[in-house]
């Protein structure tokens, strides 16, 4: 029996008839605390909209709407981080920008929004940019305006702090191992499978699978005709980041000497790796694509996001994927490739299991256990990899999939554009 069929009742899901997702590019991501640590998420944004226009030949001045996704406010000026990718990214300054936040979901929300904001009317081509920096997420403290009693001092750490749910009293991590009890999934199916998720990412490095996707990151100074220049220093005084930080070669032997992060199956090599990152796409009409001649990556064909129990939020995907695709009338079976974020391996494992997915067209270059899960910006970094995976394998339609902190999925259903 299904047990999140309420879930799919209330899913927020709708199709798309003529929308497309033409580009995507994203920088490589970061380890924590390494080359990115230093660049504000909103300076990760621009660098991936400027590649992003160069490399699809889409002119900045054709956007007519910018959608921003972030969660850690990581700079002073973070309030302004839609506005300042699309100012210093080139998009005309009469274009409007907004941010939207569904949490690690927060990446599908861009092009959800792109896709609605055209659905809607109100645009033909939108920016769609994810982007976070876990390392310059702040030691912050919400009640010292005032001052603080001896001994009363909050300061905290935000990066550790934002990942429990006050709700139900539980870290992220203890919300997979809830998922690892109720699926009955135990370590070594954790470890094993992040194995496998480092040997498909370095297997996808080293035969050059992401050099179609992610561009390397330089030093870099933008100036904004009468307004403050910006720009991008790597740390260590590196000139070029271009890689994948965290994917490396990792055995299962050296997984299982881990030691649990949660009291239970997770540990740091089994979970999301924590690290600094954006992506970029355009969304744009059928009326766009068809008058530039645009040879696009997808159609997106529908979107749903779903809300389960805030304890196990990772088997959001499972009522999300499975309400996209009822929402378009297809089965999993039609689903050449599938990409559901590794939050933790075992919340992996439990969509897995829910939903009966085959292992071999999921994930298939590698997930977030490898490459890592910048919360912002993952969603659109799975809408782009999904995509060019059916384009590159010659198959229909694809999902992307995440669950959400808080206890939801979100999903997109994408058509292979050839
Ligand atoms: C699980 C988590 C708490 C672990 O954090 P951590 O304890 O700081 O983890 P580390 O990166 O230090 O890894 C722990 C150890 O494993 C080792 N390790 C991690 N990945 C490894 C790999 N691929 N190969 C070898 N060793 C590895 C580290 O070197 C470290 O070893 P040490 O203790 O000897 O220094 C953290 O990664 C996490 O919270 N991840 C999920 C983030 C999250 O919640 N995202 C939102 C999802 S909803």
């Amino acid at each position: 029996m299904n047990p999140f069929t309420a879930s799919e009742a209330h899913a927020l899901a709708t199709t798309y008839d003529d929308i497309w997702l033409v580009a995507g590019v994203r920088t490589p991501f970061a380890d924590y605390n390494t080359a990115l640590r230093d660049v504000s998420p909103t300076d990760m944004g621009i660098y991936a909209a400027r590649a992003l226009f160069e490399k699809s030949g889409i002119p900045a001045a054709d956007v007519q709407a910018i959608i921003g996704g972030n969660m850690a406010q990581s700079s002073f000026d973070a309030y302004f981080l839609p506005r300042h990718i699309g100012l210093y990214s080139g998009v005309p300054l009469p274009v409007p920008a907004v941010l939207v936040q569904r949490l690690c979901g927060t990446g599908f929300e861009t092009i959800l929004t792109a896709a609605d904001h055209i659905k809607l009317g109100k645009a033909q081509v939108v920016l769609a940019v994810g982007t976070e920096s876990m390392s310059r997420n702040p030691v912050a403290a919400y009640t010292h305006r005032s001052g603080f009693r001896m001994g009363q001092v909050e300061f905290k750490d935000f990066l550790w702090e934002a990942t429990k749910d006050t709700a139900p009293g539980t870290s992220m991590g203890d919300t997979a191992e809830n998922l690892a009890k109720r699926y009955g999934i135990s370590r070594e199916d954790t470890d094993r499978f992040a194995a496998e998720s480092f040997a498909r990412g370095c297997a996808a490095w080293d035969a050059g699978w992401y050099a179609d996707e992610v561009v390397p990151v330089t030093n870099a100074t933008w100036e904004l005709e009468g307004y403050n220049p910006r720009g991008l220093k790597l740390a260590d005084r590196l000139q070029s980041f271009e890689r994948d930080g965290h994917v490396r070669p990792t055995a299962y032997e050296t997984l299982a000497k881990l030691k649990p992060a949660f009291k239970g199956v997770q540990t740091g090599g089994n979970s999301s790796a924590i690290v600094d990152g954006a992506a970029a796409v355009i969304v744009a009409s059928g009326d766009y694509v068809r008058a530039h001649g645009l040879k696009p990556l997808a159609r997106i064909v529908a979107g749903s996001s779903v809300g389960v129990p805030p304890e196990i939020m990772g088997i959001g995907p499972a009522p999300a994927i499975r309400s996209v695709l009822a929402k378009a009338g297809l089965q999993l079976s039609d689903v050449g490739r599938v990409e559901i974020n590794e939050a933790f391996g075992a919340q992996f494992l439990a969509c897995e299991k829910e939903l009966g997915l085959d292992r071999a067209k999921s994930n298939v270059h590698g997930g977030a256990i490898a490459i890592g899960h910048p919360l912002g910006a993952s969603g659109v970094r799975l809408t782009t990899t999904v995509s060019r995976q059916l384009k590159a394998a010659g198959l229909q339609y694809g999902v992307s999939s995440a669950c959400a902190g808080g206890g939801q999925g979100v999903a997109i259903l994408v058509e292979n554009a050839a």
